[in-house]
């Protein structure tokens, strides 16, 4: 076992499709470089203890706690744990997820916690639609399936489809109905198609890709916006299949354009999918005063705006085409901040959950 540990995965976003996957459609969502931060050490504490410095929390844990949740009779089934601790509710999410660990992992023995001193800390925006609980999920499966050796340090592909699921779980306890998305890409890392509830591509692209994210300032709202775009459905459900169906093909076009090598009229094609999108999105009345904002300051400079996630807040992205410290790219990010938003630059399709550092 470890005597120190460190290990990290990154945050998402959604590239397209958002709000169509919904009815069955294809989603192409990837990673960000910005991570979640996972240490693990032993001390000569005989408590287990996690502290989460972004939200300012710790949880401890002694031996007869530990005990008392081992001894809780679930039988070993994913979805009756998850049932059970919602049944009693703790209103600590953070703990639930430590309970539904060791109640999950029969391996799991007091020795491999006591004196275990683990932190998270994350660089990815809290609550912004941009993965955070999902890589928080994603490293504290991780950390615990190390725990119980049930997986190997190199994390072979099988390994991530275990962490995947763990995480999964996680976020059930999170968010009640996950779709899968955020845990895979945090996993996986890179380029990750989804489809009907399951990841039905996995790719890395030679581009290099850096966008902007530029935060709204206003919550994201993905529960109302589902629904508002539901009630849009069923009262003009011939025109939204139309309009689904060519989110649909735009997504297909845009793994292609990510597969290939980088040209200039691959960036054409690229910034054209964007605007298309976010037409699109618009049509479906999910953009609002804050987004249209953003999208019209950034076509000033000549860059490409869509939504990402949800909408009706929450984040844009810009694609910057390549450009990183232009003088136009500049002059986007200070008329942003004028405007009070919040953008910042980053890359897309940076690697999944990774094991930096295992010392005995
Ligand atoms: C939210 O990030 C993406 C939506 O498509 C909802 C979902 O997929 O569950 C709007």
């Amino acid at each position: 076992m470890f005597k120190y540990l460190k290990l990290s995965s990154p945050g998402k976003i959604i590239l397209c499709g958002e709000h169509s996957v919904v009815y069955g459609k294809k989603a192409l969502a990837c990673s960000i470089n910005l991570r979640t931060n996972l240490k693990a050490e032993y001390s000569n504490s005989s408590l287990f203890s996690l502290k989460l410095n972004d939200i300012n929390k710790s949880i401890e844990l002694n031996q007869t706690q530990f005990e008392s949740i081992q001894n809780e009779s679930i039988e070993n089934d994913f979805d009756k744990i998850i049932e059970y601790l919602n049944f009693k509710k703790s209103d600590d999410k953070h703990f639930d997820s430590i309970k539904f660990l060791i109640l999950a992992l029969d391996q799991l023995t007091w020795e491999k916690l006591s004196g275990l001193d683990v932190q998270i800390e994350s660089e990815i925006p809290l609550a912004s639609g941009l993965g955070s609980s999902a890589s928080f999920s994603v490293c504290l499966a991780t950390l615990f399936l190390l725990l119980t050796s049930s997986i190997n340090p190199k994390l072979s592909q099988n390994d991530l489809v275990i962490i995947n699921k763990y995480a999964f779980y996680l976020e059930k306890l999170f968010h009640g109905k996950p779709s899968g998305i955020d845990n895979s890409v945090s996993t996986y890392g890179n380029f990750v198609l989804f489809e009907k509830g399951s990841v039905v591509d996995k790719f890395e692209s030679s581009l290099d890709l850096n966008v902007l994210i530029t935060n709204s300032g206003v919550p994201k709202q993905t529960l109302e916006q589902v629904k508002k775009v539901r009630n849009l459905y069923e009262r003009n459900k011939e025109i939204l299949d139309h309009l689904m169906n060519s989110i649909d093909t735009l997504v297909g076009k845009f793994v292609v354009l990510l597969k290939q090598e980088s040209s200039i009229e691959k960036s054409i094609l690229l910034n054209d999918l964007i605007t298309l999108n976010q037409g699109l999105l618009y049509s479906l009345q999910v953009s609002n005063r804050e987004i249209n904002s953003i999208v019209n300051l950034a076509n000033e400079f000549g860059f490409h705006t869509k939504i990402t996630g949800a909408g009706g807040g929450g984040c844009c992205i810009t694609l910057l085409n390549g450009e990183k410290t232009s003088q136009r790219v500049t002059q986007l990010i200070s008329k942003l901040k004028d405007n009070n938003f919040m953008p910042f630059q980053t890359k897309l399709g940076t690697g999944g959950v990774c094991i930096e550092k295992f010392e005995f």
